[in-house]
């Protein structure tokens, strides 16, 4: 194995014991130990300038249109023939008064990655994960989900012609993403068992059936998901912010941040780490509680959280986080159902809209700002995972079934078809508007 890599292009690395595989073998983990891999390209040979003046002139160029092969240099430079993109990434990053005010910062970003092609940021991992697929001449692919994974593989597993097996746990995925997932044609397992469950069991199924995996233990999608990063610094004109704050589950994304966030410095795109802080929600917050005893021990819990997508007791990317959330010198910190609900509602009231996973990273921010860990001029970018519609259900009962309604529900007036009853609604706005 070893012996025969060339060293001078990609290739995967055990984390734990450091033996090396060739870029295009399929297994999901080290055959040696059992640990995660690593993507590790060859030696860069553009600097960070050069890096930066390419990307730029791709950028003004159009080319091709995705956020994520634009800095293909950085994220699978040899994928050229096989690229299967919609595209997606190029999402923007937002600013908006009332959502900083109710943080309690002034200066506040909001990277909204609902606007990928299927609503998720796991669509930047997911056109490198199928390409990858492609690459290995894989003749299946598969994934377990809380529903956003399952609803990208899904889609980008269509558009390249090959069949997939999504592993979702009965009764606890969204509705926008189960239905994603069977319209775009994938075969769809409701698993009676947490997303925990279904993770074990597509390993198993992976392992025996010759599918290949992939869920965010493929460190193909960690080199996807790592231009989220790419991007955000490149729309910052590469000038880091001190923070940036996501929300964290089976702890992916958090890995992909750091080993974006190690590279971008390497490299010299940036000169400066920023923090990074990752958001559990405070029922299915595993990470939080072993970084309150510094990462002594790995934990595993009983999830139970409104925010289904982040409904996990036992990461799987949990050594790849530590050290992100070590290099960076970062936190993790957990928020209450209650006050998620609050952040989205604040977020979507905006006429943003997101998730309500995805309202967790807001909700840290405030929570970081009050506790006095993130300092009053400090600038923030949160980031919102996933778009608001993927969960219509949280929606309906936040601003229609809940009792006693929230602070800020908006409940629908039924009303009789006539003018009047228009006005009488009108009138009572105004009223409650203190307008005249
Ligand atoms: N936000 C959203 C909207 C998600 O769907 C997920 C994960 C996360 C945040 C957390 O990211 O797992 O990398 O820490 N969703 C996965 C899924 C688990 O199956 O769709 P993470």
């Amino acid at each position: 194995m070893t012996e025969k890599l060339d060293t001078s292009a990609s290739y995967q690395q055990c984390a734990r014991c450091g033996t090396r595989f060739a870029d295009i073998d399929p297994a999901p983990k080290c055959a040696v130990c059992g640990g995660l891999l690593d993507v590790v390209h060859g030696p860069q040979a553009l600097t960070g300038a050069q890096l930066r003046a390419l990307f730029a002139q791709r950028r003004a160029a159009g080319d091709g249109g995705s956020g994520v092969w634009r800095y293909r240099e950085i994220v699978l430079p040899a994928a050229d023939d096989h690229i299967v993109s919609h595209p997606e990434g190029n999402t923007p990053l937002l600013s908006r008064d009332s959502v900083a005010a109710w943080a309690g910062i002034d200066r506040l970003l909001l990277k909204h990655e609902g606007h990928n092609p299927t609503g998720s940021f796991k669509d930047r991992g997911m056109t490198v994960g199928v390409t990858q697929a492609l690459r290995i001449g894989a003749r299946a692919v598969g994934c377990a989900s809380t529903g956003n994974t399952s609803a990208s593989l899904a889609s980008y597993a269509a558009h390249a012609g090959i069949p997939a097996l999504v592993f979702v746990p009965a009764g606890q995925v969204a509705l926008g993403k189960l239905a994603q997932s069977l319209a775009y044609g994938a075969r769809t397992l409701m698993v009676r068992g947490d997303f925990d469950a279904c993770l074990a069991l597509v390993q198993e199924a992976s392992n025996r059936l010759g599918i290949y995996l992939l869920n965010s233990i493929n460190p193909f999608r960690i080199e996807g998901q790592k231009t989220i990063v790419f991007e955000m610094l490149e729309q910052l004109g590469w000038d880091a912010p001190d923070w940036i704050v996501l929300p964290a589950g089976n702890l992916g994304n958090t890995a992909a941040f750091g080993k974006a966030l190690r590279e971008a410095h390497a490299t010299g795109l940036i000169a400066r780490m920023p923090r990074v802080a990752a958001i559990q929600a405070s029922g299915a917050a595993p990470f939080a509680e072993s970084f309150r005893g510094h990462f002594a021990d790995r934990v595993t819990v009983d999830p139970e959280t409104i925010a289904t997508a982040i409904r996990i007791g036992a990461p799987a990317s949990w050594d790849r986080a530590v050290r992100t959330i070590r290099e960076t010198r970062g936190v993790v910190r957990a928020v209450t159902d209650a006050t998620i609900l609050e952040s989205k509602a604040v977020i979507d009231a905006a006429g943003v809209g997101c998730e309500p996973a995805s309202a967790a990273s807001v909700a840290g921010v405030r929570e970081l700002r009050r506790s006095g860990a993130i300092a009053a001029h400090e600038r923030v970018v949160a980031v919102l995972t996933g778009h608001l519609l993927k969960d219509p259900g949280t929606i309906s009962r936040y601003h229609q079934e809940t009792e006693p309604a929230p602070a800020m529900a908006n409940r629908p007036v039924e009303i009789e078809a006539t003018v009047s009853a228009v006005e009488r609604v009108l009138n009572e706005r105004r009223a409650s508007s203190g307008q005249s």
